[in-house]
């Protein structure tokens, strides 16, 4: 999405009176790491857990945990709108740094709180994914602000999907050890040491995401389930697994789940299972010794 140009933008205002913008996360579904080399992506909103803003008139006390005041003030500059006009308070259910959308969705709450226009959303939440990201892909916005699932690869446009139901997801987190930019290095040196293996995976990479976004349209739960799986092994071949998120996802499997994965960057941080039982999934990933586990 190109910049915004000035005579395009919307002038948000302060509420008169306090006001709440909700928005949820997203998880990749399946594509990390591969879509950086040219495989699709296709992630999905997450509905279990969501970042709340509420913004009130005047000066008051801010509360914004681990989001951060001087994060939110610039998202506030770059609306053109003076921070010390406002009090902000964010309350997440959404675990943050796990590669499950929180800066996204905390943009989209807070221009919701801010009254934007709902087609418009999308858009400047993609210019604030900036102050956050420099050069956002486009991917968590377009999720969190449509809530819809959608189909990504680099160089064109995000193309939103529909899907007869939401796919039964567990979610985990474990602690994670580096970032999406250390984590997309590792896998750049991986491939340039395994040139003709890393051709295979993203081959085959490219066939499953393919593949993942019919079950999906379906609601193919076991087929996609299977293909989470082997993403899961793509992902765990070139480095970027670790023995906790290999331990989740085994327990998941063990419990039952049709397939499951990591999300994300990886090195740690978020997995997923697609769940028959989220229930007795939930329970086997916190025996497992997830920090925590959401259905979503
Ligand atoms: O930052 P995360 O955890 O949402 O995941 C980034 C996805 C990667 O494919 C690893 C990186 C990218 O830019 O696509």
């Amino acid at each position: 999405m190109s910049d915004l140009r000035f005579d395009q933008r919307v002038q948000l205002t302060v509420p008169r009176a306090p006001r709440d913008g909700v928005a949820v996360g997203k998880a990749i579904l399946i594509g990390e790491h591969f879509v950086v080399h040219g495989a699709p992506a296709l992630a999905v909103p997450v509905a279990g857990r969501a970042v709340r803003v509420r913004v009130s008139p005047g000066a008051g006390a801010w509360r914004c945990g681990d989001a951060g005041r001087a994060h939110i003030e610039a998202l506030l500059v770059r609306l053109r709108l003076a921070p010390d006009e406002m009090a902000v308070e964010v309350d997440a259910t959404l675990p943050v740094g796990m590669g499950l959308g929180s800066s996204a969705a905390l943009a989209v709450a807070l221009l919701r709180a801010l009254d934007a226009p709902p087609d418009r959303v999308r858009e400047l939440a993609h210019d604030l994914e900036r102050v956050a990201h420099g050069t956002p892909s486009g991917v968590d916005d377009a999720v969190v602000a449509l809530e819809r699932p959608v189909w990504f690869v680099r160089g064109s446009p995000v193309e939103p999907l529909t899907w007869p139901s939401r796919p039964p997801l567990v979610i985990a987190t474990t602690p994670r050890h580096g970032t999406t930019q250390i984590a997309v290095a590792a896998v750049r040196r991986w491939a340039d040491g395994h040139p003709s293996r890393f051709a295979a995976l993203l081959a085959a990479a490219t066939a499953d995401a393919e593949a993942a976004r019919r079950a999906l349209e379906a609601g193919r739960w076991d087929v996609l389930g299977a293909l989470l799986d082997r993403a899961h092994d793509r992902l765990r071949d070139v480095g970027v697994s670790n023995a906790a998120l290999d331990r989740l996802c085994d327990a998941a499997r063990s419990a039952g789940a049709f397939g499951a994965k990591l999300t994300g960057a990886g090195l740690g941080g978020a997995m997923i299972a697609l769940a028959r039982d989220p229930v007795d999934v939930a329970a086997a990933l916190g025996e497992a010794g997830a920090l925590e586990v959401f259905a979503a």
